[in-house]
């Protein structure tokens, strides 16, 4: 109430400046609370010439200030007369010969909002309506003041209004919902604003982004009544995105399809951008979003982050996104030709995911070590022909395999091959030659007795030379049966000759010896089933003759001597020497040299085919398993 009396000091010092004219003063706006009442203090004045006439007296209108439009009477101080809605509910406070208009409207409802205007009566033809009104506003609620913009984590203040020009009612103000609030202060004030009063209550805390939407209620009593009211606001605070979910990382296979989905927890909706690495994908406003991938390719695979940014600050987070795939086809060094001796290494890479394993097969062989780098390398140290074939690097994840090939090609200086030989045929003796090599090697035959080379151009004997491969097989057939020597034996002296450009090689072939090749008549016959036949036709046979030939020792060099195969002796001028031993190996060995030694004493290629004819000497072998020689006489 001080206060009231500080603010009209000025007031009433201006009425007096303006006491000759007809002025009224009350306040512009006032408000109460349904079924309170109001107090709208007035005071007015009116030309000093003015004798009131029986008495001063007053009329409150509601809506229009001019009784031509029959506007509601509120109050009539000459009588009881008023308008059905007022009935009972105005009193006159103040004192009209006091100039003092102040009314109180009881029990005042919504309908009772609106402009109230003050009439003076003073008698006779004074009477005066202000145009000056107040203008009631009936609240069913209280006011609360909400910030235009809360923001999280800065402090707020909330305040409750409710009008308090009702002198017989206090109202109370209790602030509802407040239990999870963080330290609520409250703080009651009473404000008089223009001769009217508020009761306000402030309501002082932090909000955190957890209150968001939260609900807090301003509650007005009115003491010893039964009146309540509440309004009931719901808080919208403002709060940079505080989480921000994405997947979690995870591995999936190329060519797969996935959605990743982003959430992010913001107040207002932010704005969510979706990036692969440093690269934006897509951008939308929205709580929460969702990236298709399709059809993912490996350099799909990386960091994707899901940003969400609402002005009031900005959050991410990542996921990695693994592309899974077979391995790719191994890049492996080209075909290669490898000199005998020399070294190389073989490299060999893949892609895939995870890291392929590379694994060396050479044949179909395992032969290099499985590595988990991104690189293998198979080292081959002093390559030998056998080194020669397909490599292959193999490549496997969980999710496949996948291999390439190279060849590798050892080039070598020939090596004769152990089938090397010569042989007494039907038409005479046939030599072999047989040599491997890479490149394939040449082959020449060389007769040392007369002095002659034959290969492919200059061939006055029959003469045949084939290639397969890496194997190169010289065959020469001799005939001449005039050079027998004067006993009639016969022996060969030819010399094999393989080259190529690394290397070459002169050997002198042996005949081929009746042991091997009793064995390898005797192994070529094994398994055929003609042969079992002739097998049990034989033992028949030899049962059958047992006793007309028992006792014979020739028997079995004669029936090995009717063989079609031939037998070839080596024969001496000199008769005494029938026999040449071969048997030991230094002695086979030397062969060559010796022929040399001897060639004026041996004659050459006097061949002979021994079926049907007599066998005087036959032949004998060496005691002991080891001899490898055969002595064979004929004539
Ligand atoms: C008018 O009358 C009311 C009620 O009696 C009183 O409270 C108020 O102070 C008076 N106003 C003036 C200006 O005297
Ligand atoms: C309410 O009633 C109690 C007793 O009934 C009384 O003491 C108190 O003054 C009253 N309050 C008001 C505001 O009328
Ligand atoms: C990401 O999470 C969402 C929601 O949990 C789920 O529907 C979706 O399948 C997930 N995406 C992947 C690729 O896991
Ligand atoms: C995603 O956001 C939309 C609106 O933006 C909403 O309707 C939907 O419920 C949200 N989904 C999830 C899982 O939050
Ligand atoms: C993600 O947040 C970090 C800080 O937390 C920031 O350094 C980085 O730049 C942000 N990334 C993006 C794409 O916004
Ligand atoms: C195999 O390829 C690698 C990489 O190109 C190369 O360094 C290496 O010399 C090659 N090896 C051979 C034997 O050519
Ligand atoms: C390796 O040699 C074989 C024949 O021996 C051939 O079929 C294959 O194509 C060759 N591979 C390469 C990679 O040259
Ligand atoms: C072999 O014949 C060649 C000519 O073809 C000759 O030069 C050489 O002296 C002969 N050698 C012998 C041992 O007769
Ligand atoms: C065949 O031998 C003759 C005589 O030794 C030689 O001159 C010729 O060059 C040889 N030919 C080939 C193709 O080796």
């Amino acid at each position: 109430m001080k206060g009231l009396e500080l603010l009209l000091l000025p007031l009433l010092l201006i009425l007096k400046d303006v006491s000759a004219q007809w002025n009224v003063w009350m306040p512009r706006d006032i408000s109460a609370m349904t079924n309170s009442c109001v107090v709208i203090p007035c005071s007015f004045t009116y030309p000093s010439g003015i004798r009131p006439y029986r008495g001063v007296h007053g009329i409150w209108y509601f809506g229009h200030p001019y009784p031509q439009l029959f506007p509601p009477v509120v109050y009539k101080s000459r009588t009881d007369i008023v308008h059905e809605s007022y009935k009972g509910r105005t009193k006159l406070l103040g004192d009209l010969t006091q100039k003092n208009c102040t009314l109180l409207i009881n029990n005042v409802g919504v309908e009772h909002s609106g402009r109230y205007y003050f009439r003076a009566d003073l008698g006779g033809a004074n009477i005066y309506t202000y145009p000056d009104f107040t203008k009631l506003q009936v609240l069913d609620q209280p006011n609360i003041n909400v910030p235009e913009e809360i923001i999280s984590d800065q402090s707020l203040d909330l305040t409750c209004y409710v009008p308090d020009n009702c002198p017989d009612m206090s109202p109370q103000i209790h602030w509802m919902y407040t239990d999870y609030l963080p330290n609520p202060l409250f703080s009651p004030d009473n404000v008089e604003d223009s001769n009217t009063a508020v009761l306000s209550s402030t309501l002082t805390f932090t909000p955190k982004p957890m209150h968001n939407g939260q609900l807090l209620g301003c509650r007005v009593h009115y003491e010893n009544t039964t009146f309540v009211y509440e309004r009931l606001i719901s808080l919208d605070i403002k709060y940079a995105p505080r989480t921000v979910w994405v997947n979690v990382s995870q591995e999936v296979m190329e060519g797969s399809s996935v959605v990743l989905h982003c959430d992010v927890d913001s107040n207002p909706t932010p704005s969510i951008t979706w990036f692969f690495g440093d690269t934006e994908l897509m951008s939308e406003v929205a709580s929460n979003s969702s990236l298709p991938l399709d059809n993912l390719t490996p350099e799909e695979e990386g960091v994707y982050t899901c940003v969400g940014d609402n002005g009031y600050g900005s959050m991410n987070t990542s996921m990695y996104l693994a592309v899974n795939y077979p391995p790719r086809e191994p890049w492996i060094n080209e075909s290669l030709m490898v000199l005998e001796g020399s070294s190389v290494a073989l490299q060999c890479t893949s892609k895939g995911n995870p890291m392929p394993t590379l694994t060396w097969l050479k044949d179909g062989e395992l032969v290099g070590t499985i590595t988990a780098e991104e690189w293998s390398v198979l080292e081959l140290h002093k390559v030998t022909p056998q080194a020669h074939g397909v490599y292959r690097c193999l490549a496997e994840n969980e999710h496949g395999r996948a291999s390439n090939s190279l060849n590798i090609t050892v080039e070598f200086a020939p090596v004769l091959v152990d089938d090397s030989k010569c042989t007494i045929v039907r038409e005479g003796v046939q030599c072999v030659c047989i040599a491997s090599g890479n490149p394939e090697p040449v082959i020449e035959f060389y007769l040392p007795d007369l002095n002659i080379t034959i290969n492919n151009s200059n061939n006055p004997f029959n003469y045949h030379t084939y290639s397969d491969g890496y194997t190169s097989t010289g065959i020469i057939k001799l005939q001449d049966k005039g050079e027998r020597g004067n006993n009639g034996d016969t022996t060969v002296h030819v010399h094999c000759s393989i080259s190529n450009m690394y290397g070459s090689e002169t050997i002198r072939l042996e005949l081929q010896q009746e042991k091997k090749f009793m064995m390898a008549v005797i192994v070529g016959t094994i398994g055929g089933v003609a042969v079992i036949a002739f097998i049990i036709a034989a033992v028949r046979y030899v049962g059958q003759n047992n006793k007309k030939e028992n006792g014979n020792p020739g028997q079995d060099v004669g029936s090995k001597v009717e063989n079609p195969s031939m037998f070839y002796s080596a024969v001496k001028k000199d008769k005494q020497s029938l026999r040449k031993k071969v048997g030991d190996d230094s002695d086979y060995q030397s062969v060559g040299p010796m022929a040399g030694m001897e060639r004026q004493e041996l004659n050459y290629a006097a061949l002979e085919f021994l079926h049907g004819r007599h066998l005087e000497g036959g032949f004998r072998r060496a005691d002991g398993d080891t001899s490898d020689y055969t002595e064979i006489k004929a004539k």
